[in-house]
């Protein structure tokens, strides 16, 4: 049996042996934060209201690989931001997000490699979820080098920008131990929809993007790897044609 197989069959649930907590796993902020000394961008509020009716967005969904030359504003990136992660409900307890998340625990953090966006310089930024504001990680053009990251897929370089959604396993580790990460990547799954469709409701269109180096995207985010590592990108841009 290869891992993949194993990995399945040893995360099921069993009726006789109920699930344990893994008490020696890290507790974790619920959230990242950049230290002060990282530049901040406030992001526009965003809509929390309107936009396309959704089976009209479900029905004109597709993936977009071609992308035009031009911008795309910084309240459209902040709306498809929001839609990936935003707050909707605060509870002191909890930050509950526009996306379903097991247990609440939230263990994604969202990255964007901006390309061509209207008043942010090229670079890298992270979503800070409860500011609803970007945190500059590295400035630079970096869009060859997360395409080359990605197998050379061209749509990277001509996007507008590239989401990126690490995860930081041992937020949900603690409570779901080893099948965690079946949620992990249905979290990330529910946040690239919503990108999918927030994204046809702009006028832009999307692309899911799991083929790619892991340990170089970890590289340019500057991540390790092992306690945050990167599992999936969206690329978004105003369609070519
Ligand atoms: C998990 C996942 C990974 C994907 N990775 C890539 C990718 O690396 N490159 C790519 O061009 N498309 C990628 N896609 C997009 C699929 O190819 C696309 O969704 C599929 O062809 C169906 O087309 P549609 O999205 O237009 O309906 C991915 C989609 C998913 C859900």
């Amino acid at each position: 049996m290869r891992i993949g197989d194993e990995f399945q069959n040893q995360t099921k649930y069993f009726r006789d042996s109920s699930p344990a907590m893994a008490a020696n796993e890290k507790v974790m902020p619920p959230y990242k934060e950049y230290p002060a000394d990282h530049p901040r961008i406030t992001l526009p509020e965003p809509m929390r209201e309107g936009g396309k009716p959704l089976f009209t967005l479900c029905s004109k969904r597709r993936s977009v690989r071609r992308y035009q030359q031009e911008e795309v504003t910084l309240a459209s990136l902040g709306q498809i931001l929001w839609a990936a992660q935003g707050v909707t409900l605060n509870t002191g307890r909890h930050l509950f997000r526009t996306v379903p998340s097991a247990g609440a625990l939230y263990p994604l953090e969202t990255y964007v490699l901006a390309n061509k966006v209207d008043g942010l310089a090229k670079g890298i930024y992270h979503y800070e979820v409860p500011g609803h504001r970007l945190t500059e990680v590295t400035s630079g053009d970096f869009g060859p080098a997360l395409t080359h990251a990605a197998l050379g897929q061209k749509m990277v370089q001509q996007a507008s920008c590239t989401l990126i959604w690490s995860m930081i396993a041992a937020r949900a580790k603690r409570k779901y131990s080893q099948r965690a990460y079946r949620y992990i990547y249905m979290d990330a799954g529910h946040s690239a929809q919503n990108v999918a469709l927030a994204a046809v409701s702009l006028g832009l269109g999307s692309c899911q993007i799991a083929a790619f180096f892991d340990q170089e995207v970890n590289d340019l985010l500057g991540l390790d790897g092992q306690d945050e590592t990167a599992i999936y990108l969206t690329a978004v841009g105003i369609p070519a044609g």
